[in-house]
């Protein structure tokens, strides 16, 4: 049984397999499910929104009932402006459980009309976030498993001065002698 539209709103920066997980979740519950971005944190965020989008834009292409779409200001109203009646956040251990309680009677007392359902991501990412993943990844550590493989890319190529030096071509890498049969 599918039922209505819903918002998954978030930072998403970086998406990880919890956030996927959870998307494939919602797009098997909701009719339509749209991940919206916000647009002006106030965080500094490692990614882009543009960099956000099309990585989520990848995740979710075999997903026809999931759009990606950004918001700025009250996530309230931009989930009233799509007519949206439902807004999904996922919940992974009691420790997310005081701030997601916060926000959605917040959201509930600015905009009564619209629910929030809570869904939980695979128990394997239930240690999984952003800000970890961004954490490790600086250091240098691995998050293979952790994200999707296209997100795992996307943090080398921002993390590795070689890479980065590469790419703006302001050094040349030497590729690799094949070695005399
Ligand atoms: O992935 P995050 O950072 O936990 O997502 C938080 C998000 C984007 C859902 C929340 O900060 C939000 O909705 N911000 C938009 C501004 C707003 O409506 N604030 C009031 C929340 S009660």
């Amino acid at each position: 049984m599918k039922k209505g539209f819903a918002i998954y709103p978030g930072s998403f920066d970086p998406p990880t397999n919890g956030h996927l997980d959870l998307i494939q979740r919602g797009s098997q519950i909701f009719d339509e499910l749209v991940v919206a971005i916000l647009r002006n944190s106030e965080k500094v965020p490692m990614f882009s929104v543009a960099e956000r989008r099309e990585m989520l834009l990848q995740l979710t292409a075999d997903l026809r009932n999931v759009r990606i779409d950004t918001f700025d200001g009250l996530m309230v109203e931009y989930a009233k402006s799509m007519d949206a009646s439902c807004v999904l956040r996922g919940i992974r251990a009691v420790s997310d459980y005081e701030y997601e309680l916060q926000m959605a009677l917040m959201n509930r007392k600015i905009e009564p009309t619209l629910e929030t359902v809570f869904m939980m991501p695979a128990d394997k990412y239930s240690y999984v976030s952003s800000r970890l993943v961004r954490e490790v990844a600086q250091a240098g550590g691995p998050v293979k498993g952790l994200v999707p493989e296209v997100v795992e890319q996307k943090l080398r190529e921002k993390l590795d001065p070689v890479y980065r030096l590469q790419e703006a071509n302001v050094i040349e890498v030497p590729r690799r002698r094949k070695k005399k049969a």
